[in-house]
């Protein structure tokens, strides 16, 4: 039975109810629907346009149903055309002329904007918490890490050192900018469209700032068209959600090549990796690499989210259905990669000398050579160029810096004494980098503890 078969006197075409139909998909806020429909009668009780009986059975009812849909007794039967429908069906079947005045001053175009508005509150929390597990695990590998050398690069070229506790500290401030937008996003989404009616609002005497309160809102909405059509709290969901992925996967393509035979500055565990079919030696990061290959359809709902949007006039139309499908598969494949890679980052082994030995390698502390000169009295300029040299000599011998004798030094500058080595030690090159940010255990130190009180106090 459809609820709007009234006024028409022939069955609609089957293509036309399954094209129509969203049951399949929105039966997923079942719980939301059920939410909304107490706060909803709750409300008209009050009202007095309906009476508190009325109101009790109803609610009776409908805590009922939700029982029996999570204990399995009631299944969700895609024959009804959405979520709204079935439950309305369900809860009349079972309680008669009571339930026949659920819908008082109210229509589904209100009652879809709540439910979606309830369920996006939730799934931001959620996903919210599971940013703060990841931000915990980058957490633990900094404090383990403040010296651990490697190589920062630029260009993708080895330029100064850092430590991997400084290199994680990047990701976690990503990251935290990902919870102030969410929590941006929940902020300015929090009011309540019920009772907006299917655009005009209704002749009844609804208190809409009550529904909003029972419903933990922080208002009523302010214009009834724009609440039936309001989907902007939807795009900047996805916004902030493909802004995730997009960290996530800057962060996998740096664990790819990390774990590169090339680089082996971590080694992904067994539990993360996967093998080849058909090349014995293969260990794979192909999780990291899903990641980075998800971030795609994120940043696709995000794009089908505007451009549906775009040009609709007010206020509600069918369109708007079109939001579920994509907001639902956006926050499922963000929450499992949040996971996932939280996973194989907490069991992921860093190859210390190996990142270590790199920096060096890579001339890392050139700069800090000829700072050196500087600090004895030579010119920037000149010092450069000493330095280069004594880089080039040290690409001929296949060496690093730190390999060479005192006389190879001052053959090449006497300025150079016993000295020098602590002074493009890793160790001393980062320590000296302290200002507010920098790698340095005393900066490090700082924002470590900065963090540590952002994640636990
Ligand atoms: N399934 C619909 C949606 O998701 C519910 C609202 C239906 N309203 C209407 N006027 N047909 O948008």
């Amino acid at each position: 039975m459809k609820l709007w078969g009234g006024r028409f006197t022939k069955d609609t075409n089957t293509l036309v109810d399954n094209f129509n139909a969203s049951i399949t998909f929105d039966k997923r806020f079942w719980r939301e629907d059920i939410e909304g429909s107490i706060a909803h009668i709750t409300m008209l009780a009050k009202q007095g346009i309906i009476s508190n009986e009325e109101k009790d059975i109803m609610k009776d009812a409908l805590i009922q149903i939700a029982e029996d849909i999570e204990t399995g007794k009631l299944e969700i039967s895609d024959d009804s055309e959405d979520i709204h429908s079935f439950i309305e069906a369900v809860l009349t079947e079972r309680t008669g002329e009571p339930g026949k005045k659920l819908h008082t001053g109210r229509s589904r175009n209100d009652q879809v904007a709540l439910d979606m508005k309830l369920y996006v509150r939730k799934q931001i929390t959620e996903t919210d918490n599971l940013l703060k597990e990841l931000l915990k695990t980058i957490h633990g590998i900094m404090k383990d890490n403040t010296e651990t050398y490697m190589p920062g690069f630029t260009h993708l070229q080895k330029a100064q050192p850092v430590t991997l506790a400084h290199h994680m500290g990047a990701y976690f401030e990503m990251f935290k900018r990902d919870r102030l937008r969410l929590a941006d996003t929940y902020k300015r989404m929090n009011t309540c469209p019920l009772g907006a009616g299917a655009l005009a609002g209704t002749t009844y005497p609804l208190d809409r700032d009550y529904s909003a309160t029972l419903l933990g809102f922080d208002a009523a909405t302010d214009n009834s068209m724009d609440s039936v059509s309001d989907r902007d709290y939807i795009v900047e969901l996805l916004n902030a959600l493909s802004i995730i992925m997009m960290h996530l996967s800057r962060f996998s393509e740096e664990i790819i090549l990390w774990n590169s035979n090339e680089y082996r500055f971590v080694e992904i565990d067994d539990a993360y990796s996967t093998g080849s079919s058909i090349m014995p030696q293969k260990k794979n990061p192909d999780i990291a690499e899903l990641v980075r290959g998800k971030t795609g359809r994120v940043y696709g709902a995000l794009i089908s989210m505007l451009t549906t949007l775009k040009g609709l006039p007010l206020a509600y139309n069918k369109d708007m259905q079109e939001d579920k499908e994509l907001t639902f598969d956006a926050i499922d494949t963000v929450k499992d990669c949040i996971k996932l890679f939280d996973g194989m980052l907490a069991t992921i082994r860093f190859n210390r000398l190996r990142m270590e030995e790199s920096a060096k390698s890579g001339f890392t502390n050139a700069t800090d050579a000829a700072d050196y000169l500087v600090n004895h009295g030579v010119a920037f300029r000149d010092a450069h160029a000493i330095v280069g040299r004594l880089v080039l000599f040290c690409i001929d011998k296949n060496i690093s810096l730190d390999d060479m004798t005192l006389e190879e030094y001052k053959a090449i500058s006497p300025v150079f004494e016993e000295d020098i080595f602590e002074n493009i030690s890793m160790k001393t090159c980062v320590d000296r980098r302290n200002t507010k940010g920098a790698p340095g255990r005393d900066a490090m130190q700082a924002v470590i503890k900065q963090n540590e009180k952002y994640l636990f106090d």
